[in-house]
């Protein structure tokens, strides 16, 4: 089937292209794992790749895991964030590990566990079941929403919430239940790189094949493909 077809090549498409950044270095320990996939998707929420890299690093470097983090101070996690703007962010994550070492210090590893934690909300919940435990739940964001409305070739206005959540559930369907993880990042990579909003460079595409959009496109050589 299509579905089939669309993870194949995706993750296909991931696995030779993936950005190699570091919080994804192979990373044996879960709950390690899990922390880092939290910071870097917290930090992605309003940052480019290239300015988070750095943050990252450094961050890492002060509070290598979710104990040390929930020892810092809010001064100290400040002061860390500085640049990065959206201070809340950075004041969610102390509260989230602060919470999660009070009640023992192992991370929640489900999307409805997660989003009891302070200032986790769907997509970093759906973030972090996904990339570190690999449960096989979506991972929606601007990116998605364009790839998935291209490929089923549904014009939107992505601002509308009821919007949001069909393609919630449109992402929920297409997830391959075997390497969530590398398919919604695989899904993001692609809005960001390939499936871009103005001239996506569909002759690069994986899953141009399945793409609607496309198809409908090279019918009526119009410029629906760049309408989302
Ligand atoms: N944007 C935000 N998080 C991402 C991820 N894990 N992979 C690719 N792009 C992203």
């Amino acid at each position: 089937t299509d579905i089939q077809k669309i993870r194949v090549s995706l993750l296909g498409w991931y696995g030779l292209n993936f950005r190699d950044l570091p919080w994804r270095v192979a990373e044996d320990d879960v709950e390690k794992r899990a922390y880092r996939v939290w910071v870097s998707e917290v930090m992605l929420q309003q940052t480019r790749v290239q300015t988070v890299i750095d943050y990252f690093n450094r961050w890492m470097h002060k509070w290598p895991t979710l104990l040390h983090l929930s020892q810092a101070s809010i001064e100290e996690v400040n002061e860390m964030w500085a640049g990065l703007g959206y201070y809340r962010r950075a004041r969610y994550l102390l509260e989230g590990a602060k919470m999660i070492v009070a009640e023992g210090g192992q991370f929640p590893k489900t999307v409805s566990s997660l989003r009891k934690v302070p200032g986790i909300g769907d997509y970093t919940a759906g973030a972090i079941a996904s990339i570190a435990f690999k449960e096989a739940v979506p991972v929606v964001d601007g990116n998605v929403v364009r790839v998935i409305a291209r490929l089923k070739a549904i014009s939107t206005n992505p601002k509308d919430s009821s919007t949001v959540k069909k393609f919630w559930k449109l992402a929920a369907q297409l997830v391959d239940p075997s390497n969530p993880g590398d398919f919604n990042q695989g899904l993001m990579e692609l809005g960001a790189t390939i499936c871009t909003p103005l001239s996506p460079s569909c002759s690069a595409c994986p899953v141009s094949n399945q793409c609607r959009a496309l198809s409908i496109s090279r019918h009526h050589s119009s410029v629906v493909v760049t309408n989302y």
